[in-house]
């Protein structure tokens, strides 16, 4: 089963879905992996209080890829308020496979930037 999850991951990251830039985001937010440099950007596009479109741009490790790939493709047509509840967990577990200590840093970092992006839109306060 692991295997699946990883075949997925690798998948992700060399045809990552939803890669690239909004023109005229209504939120964007950059950040990066402190530890390497790795950058994700994320831009949201909202209709109605929903995700109508989501992209992500960057460049990193695979799980950095893979993860903010997968995220763009949970949250498109989700509820922005939808953001706030996604815990480190949900993406740890979208991943599906055992994520080293050293590695959770790349496997956040897109739900990271995409937190980032919606709280300073919104004022939401932030979770660390
Ligand atoms: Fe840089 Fe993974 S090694 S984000």
């Amino acid at each position: 089963m692991a295997d699946l999850y990883r075949e997925q991951i690798l998948d992700h990251s060399r045809n990552p879905h939803n890669f690239g830039e909004i023109e005229d985001p209504d939120f964007t937010y950059e950040d990066s992996n402190p530890l390497c440099g790795d950058r994700v950007r994320i831009d949201v596009k909202v209709e109605d209080g929903v995700i109508a479109d989501i992209k992500f741009s960057g460049r990193g490790c695979a799980i950095s890829q893979a993860s903010a790939s997968m995220l763009t493709d949970m949250m498109k047509g989700r509820k922005v308020d939808e953001i706030r509840e996604l815990t480190a967990e949900d993406m740890l577990d979208e991943l599906g496979i055992q994520i080293s200590p050293a590695r959770v840093k790349c496997a956040l970092l897109g739900l990271k930037v995409l937190k980032s992006g919606a709280y300073g839109l919104t004022d939401w306060p932030h979770e660390r």
